[in-house]
């Protein structure tokens, strides 16, 4: 293996600083270094991957058993070995299939919990469950992390098929998002669902007593406007939950991968069944393609490989994701806990040190708003920064339609303008046309220098719908799935969010002056003494 990696630092070494943009002498480089499959088309020509490079890259896939164990992920395999769990979020969303994990088939309790919540749904819809005060208007999600950040971006995304009540999310612990939120809703009419995987995070239970609460002030069954998503059903009962109104899954759904499932819950009120299910097929469909699709064809291997090449090669250490779709705002938020919570380890398997570095950050803004705020840094900084664009050929705003236009206009000049620069001469002489000369000319035109060959992908889709955001999803799902494979590590766990937790609870007797600080460090002591006053 260690060659595969060797050959490819090797080739990096001998293409490095090549221009990007001479790659497309070859006339057919932008149909041979690009993908259209099921309405998706994704374009990786403006990197600097010839084809050795694919090749090679390709290879470290095929070597890294990529298609084995993504076959063993999809039969229900204990591929989270740390957990000793399966890893089957792919089952939510294929539900004609079969899953045997631990022997036993588990695909008629995904499907009955799915059925539940599709009725759950329409009740609240029709008006058939309501609140005490009427009809519910409002749904109130108290979750974290992976139970906050699926639904509460998708249903940004997807606000065009809303059809249900409105849907809010609370996720911090700061007193301040649940007061903000809460003080736009009635009690009487709110639907609050508590979101949590293991029903024990801090900053959730925390949130959903103070919803209990304030809804307690003007509802006489405060429980009865209470719903509950988690796999820990003995704590919902004890939250006082009704098993009606509980929607249980299963271990082998990871936090980060469950907005498919009864996470999914918040949404789905949202956009109505119909609509989730359209969601679901689009993931399913992605699937498909990953699972049937030879690798050079294969989009989510590519945008691994992609991956791999700009951090581990080309030694890239973030990249930006940067949708030309306002609705897709949370996109960035939701795929640096899905990317870096998913492959920000530091060793193997085996527990060894890795040789290379992990995942990238990740981070990003939507376009155009990005261009007035830090494109200035990718255009023209000291760093490298592999950017991936994502953007619709039509919006939903027909009578819009040249605000699309001008916004697709700004996606491609981006990424053009990224990989073309503009050279000292270009800029001199744009300079001396307006009049500037002498040594004036010579210093300003310096500062107007763009470097260039800067890498990017463009992921280009009809419109966003619930399918086309259900392949995206499932995109990156099977994205950050091939690099963990490619890094050896284990993409399902999430140890490096635990010692952070634990102090917490350690310092919060100390702040509230139960506890002394002896055992804590200078700093530590010092920031405690200054909060307590
Ligand atoms: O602390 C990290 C984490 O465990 C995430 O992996 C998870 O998505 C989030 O907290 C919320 O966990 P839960 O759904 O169990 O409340």
């Amino acid at each position: 293996m260690q060659n595969r990696w060797d050959s490819l630092k090797d080739h990096h070494a001998a293409v490095e600083g090549r221009s990007i943009l001479g790659l497309f002498n070859d006339a057919d480089r932008a149909a041979r270094f690009s993908v259209s499959k099921d309405g998706l088309l994704f374009d990786y020509s403006k990197t600097n991957i010839d084809d050795r490079g694919r090749d090679l890259l390709i290879a470290l896939a095929a070597a890294s058993a990529v298609d084995e164990k993504r076959d063993a992920m999809f039969s229900g395999a204990k591929i989270n070995e740390t957990e000793g769990r399966a890893v089957l979020h792919t089952a939510l969303r294929n539900l004609s299939s079969s899953v045997i994990v631990d022997g036993a088939e588990v695909m008629p309790e995904v499907r009955a919990t799915y059925a539940r919540m599709q009725d759950f749904v329409r009740q609240v819809q029709s008006g058939a469950y309501s609140g005490q005060g009427g009809k519910i208007t409002d749904v109130l999600n108290i979750g974290i992390g992976g139970s906050d950040l699926g639904p509460a971006m998708a249903a940004i995304a997807l606000s065009p098929y809303a059809i249900g009540p409105r849907v809010h999310f609370v996720s911090n612990v700061d007193g301040a998002h649940i007061a903000d939120v809460l003080s736009g809703l009635n009690p009487d009419t709110t639907l609050v669902i508590v979101a949590s995987k293991t029903f024990t995070t801090i900053e959730t239970m925390t949130n959903a007593e103070t919803a209990k609460r304030w809804m307690s002030v003007k509802v006489s069954d405060p429980a009865s406007q209470f719903a509950a998503v988690s796999t820990a059903a003995d704590k919902t009962k004890a939250f006082g939950i009704a098993p009606e109104r509980v929607f249980g899954f299963e271990d082998w759904v990871g936090g980060r991968y469950s907005m498919w499932g009864p996470i999914g819950l918040s949404l789905m009120l949202s956009i109505g069944p119909d609509h989730f299910a359209e969601f679901l097929r689009g993931g399913a469909a992605m699937d498909d393609h990953f699972r049937s699709a030879p690798f050079d064809q294969n989009i989510p291997v590519l945008l691994a490989l992609v991956g791999i090449w700009h951090n581990q090669i080309c030694g890239h250490a973030t990249r930006a994701v940067l949708p030309y779709d306002q609705r897709l705002l949370r996109l960035p938020a939701y795929l640096q806990q899905l990317e870096m919570e998913s492959n920000g380890k530091r060793v193997d398997m085996a527990g060894n040190d890795l040789p290379y570095h992990s995942g990238p950050v990740v981070w990003g803004e939507p376009g155009t708003n990005g261009q007035h705020a830090f494109y200035q840094l990718i255009h023209q900084g000291t760093r490298v920064v592999p950017c991936e664009f994502l953007v619709a050929r039509t919006g939903h705003e027909k009578e819009l339609q040249h605000q699309h236009v001008l916004l697709v206009s700004n996606c491609l000049a981006q990424s053009e303008a990224l990989m073309r620069g503009r050279s000292l001469a270009e800029a001199t002489a744009i300079l001396a046309k307006k009049g500037v000369t002498g040594a004036e000319l010579e210093r300003q035109a310096r500062h107007r220098v763009f470097p260039g060959n800067r890498p990017s992908t463009t992921l280009a889709y009809e419109t966003l719908t619930p399918f086309v955001l259900g392949q995206i999803i499932a995109l990156y799902e099977h994205r950050v799935f091939v690099e963990g494979v490619i890094l050896g590590i284990n993409s399902y766990d999430q140890w490096g969010v635990e010692l952070g937790k634990e102090l917490a609870l350690a310092l919060q007797p100390v702040l509230e002056g139960k506890a002394a600080a002896d055992d804590k460090d200078g700093s530590t002591q010092l920031l405690a003494k200054w909060f307590k006053g």
